[in-house]
């Protein structure tokens, strides 16, 4: 059994003492560490609960029920120096506080095991598929879908370190009509071979497409042109085809760069994703069922999805000249993956919130449709980064293109070694998109970004910067150790985990900067818990931010190497090291050794 499941077991036979039978418990991390490392509301909802009352009647608080459960715990459960040190009742909460012995054991065995750093959960049969990234062939790679990458990147992972199978899928737009009106392009203005040999031929791609929206301006009867050749296309027409390939090819070209730079990768279709053009000739099927439901309304010859009471407005299945829609096929994708997946399986798109409206609509008719049960379908979703007034829109062509914002990052990095003369380098391109993955996952996704490059790198700060050069840290304070020629350090002190034995370690005698640390590092495992829970890395952004800071204070104030306690001030630093790796695993941000 778990501690808490252990503490929780003897509060239920405290509560029981009393009278109080079937209550719920709830054991959570207290904010401050001065109130313990567990604390439960339970007297106050033993209280609250009307048919629970009356049996405490002659208890006039939550407070005063509080006590009283304190005090059974202590005659009936002493635990002290086992597991639980003090408990105590602060108002209506019972807060647990675990002995120092016990903390000591924990780390000695997770130094021995790193496996142990994190609790997998018994059932690990939850499937859930993760979309994210999801561009547009011969469009730019935008900053939202830097976002979508990288949030969903990491809200994979997290579900996958707390033992859920995961399926990382990207559902790249390579169909739709805007390839009619590039086909068009393309074929009016535009050289094959010259989009071919440039630098960046979704660059051009891009252009042809700008100078499409421009010409249709003055005359519209561009757009009939583009509708004529995206139908062309959908009846697999072999120009219309050709030139589609062409442009997955060249966006590919430039979409595998991004990934491997973002060390991002998806398990689905080949490590490609299933686009939208892959569920071409699924769509049938599901408008079929539409049909057969009774959904599918017609509207000057348009086919549309009407919302009860108009809770929601009409969502768009079929064009009046037939043709299909993003919806559509985003139907046929949920189907394909029911199938593929099983009925139960769970589904998270990880898009910009400019889309919430168009997923809400998705999930009511999936719902309407009798697909999915509530909370199979997520929509998880990124706030805009704001650069002064730019907006950013393909037409307008006014666009930030991500292998620039890469190569200022990498520049950025650099220049922060004048500054703080440490030598970032060889590892500055590392450094600069750790820090713009940081700086997309500190906060709750769903807020907009301001984009600012001090705060991004900023060594002091809640950056990706600080916190490497924190791990880099633990890292160089562990091998002065190994190359050290000091007696105590001979052989392979590395092996300290194995060979400090809890004997040893003098836990009880901590100083308080010590315990706070090693009691903040047995957070970690709820606290990956709580995020992948909630879909929510930005929790293990601040749980890691809070304890650099707790690190390098207990680094300022005590002295490691050669300190009578070095062994538990080293195991000390060597977790802070391992959790802080595993953190930055998880958000998939590199650690460098020196920084
Ligand atoms: N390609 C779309 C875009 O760039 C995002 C796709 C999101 N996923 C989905 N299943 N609709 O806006």
């Amino acid at each position: 059994m778990d501690i808490k499941a252990q503490i929780k077991d003897k509060l239920r036979k405290a509560l029981l003492d009393l009278g109080i039978e079937g209550l719920e418990i709830e054991l959570e991390q207290p904010k401050q560490l001065s109130f313990g490392d567990y604390t439960t509301n339970a007297a106050m909802k033993a209280f609250a609960t009307p048919n629970l009352k009356s049996k405490i009647l002659n208890l006039k608080s939550p407070k005063e029920l509080a006590k009283r459960i304190v005090e059974i715990f202590n005659s009936k459960f002493v635990i002290h120096d086992s597991i639980v040190g003090k408990v105590e009742a602060v108002g209506g909460f019972i807060n647990f506080h675990l002995s120092a012995n016990y903390l000591g054991t924990w780390l000695e065995e997770v130094l021995r095991d790193n496996e142990k750093l994190v609790n997998k959960p018994k059932s690990s049969s939850n499937k859930i598929v993760v979309e994210y990234s999801s561009p547009n062939i011969a469009k730019p790679f935008t900053i939202g879908h830097l976002r979508s990458t990288i949030i969903g990147d990491a809200v994979a992972n997290l579900l996958e370190v707390t033992g859920r199978k995961v399926y990382r899928d990207n559902h790249i737009g390579d169909w739709g009509s805007q390839f009619g009106k590039l086909t068009y392009a393309i074929k009016t203005w535009g050289n094959e071979e010259e989009i071919e040999k440039a630098e960046n031929p979704v660059k051009e791609l891009v252009n042809l497409y700008i100078k499409f929206h421009e010409e249709a301006e003055k005359n519209p009867k561009l757009e009939d042109y583009g509708r004529e050749w995206f139908k062309k296309l959908e009846d697999g027409d072999l120009e219309a085809r050709r030139l589609w390939q062409k442009c997955i090819d060249w966006s590919w070209m430039e979409f595998n760069n991004l990934y491997s730079e973002l060390n991002v990768k998806f398990t689905e279709n080949n490590g490609r994703g299933y686009g939208e053009s892959f569920f071409e000739d699924k769509m049938k099927q599901v408008i079929e069922e539409l049909r057969e439901k009774d959904l599918l309304k017609e509207d000057q010859e348009a086919f549309l999805i009407y919302f009860k009471n108009d809770k929601l407005p009409p969502l768009m299945i079929l064009k009046t000249d037939g043709t299909t829609l993003y919806a559509t096929r985003d139907l046929a994708t949920d189907k394909f993956r029911l199938e593929k997946y099983g009925k139960d399986i769970k589904i998270i798109n990880e898009v910009g919130a400019e889309q919430s409206l168009y997923f809400q609509q998705l999930f009511e008719l999936e719902k309407m449709l009798g697909w999915f049960n509530a909370g199979q379908r997520v929509h998880v979703r990124h706030g805009l980064y704001r650069f002064k007034d730019q907006k950013m829109s393909t037409r307008k062509g006014n666009v930030i293109w991500l292998e620039d914002l890469l190569n200022e990052a990498e520049k950025r990095a650099l220049s922060l070694s004048k500054q703080d003369s440490i030598s970032i380098s060889q590892n500055a391109r590392r450094i600069g998109i750790g820090a713009l993955k940081w700086n997309d996952l500190k906060r709750n996704s769903i807020q907009d970004i301001i984009f600012d490059w001090e705060d991004i790198l900023n060594m002091q700060g809640d950056s990706g910067p600080y916190m490497q050069y924190t791990y880099a840290r633990t890292h160089s304070v562990l091998a002065k150790v190994k190359s050290s020629s000091n007696a105590k350090a001979t052989a392979d002190k590395e092996k300290l985990k194995v060979k400090s034995s809890i004997q040893d370690l003098k836990f009880d005698e901590l100083e308080k900067e010590e315990i706070h640390l090693l009691r903040y590092l047995y957070r970690y495992s709820d606290v990956v818990t709580q995020a992948a829970d909630s879909l929510s890395p930005n929790i293990i952004c601040n749980y890691l931010f809070n304890l650099a800071q707790r690190f390098n204070l207990f680094y300022q104030k005590h002295k490691v190497i050669g300190s009578d306690n070095e062994d538990q001030r080293l195991a000390l630093v060597s977790l802070t090291g391992i959790t802080i790796k595993h953190g930055l695993g998880i958000l998939n941000i590199e650690v460098p050794e020196k920084v």
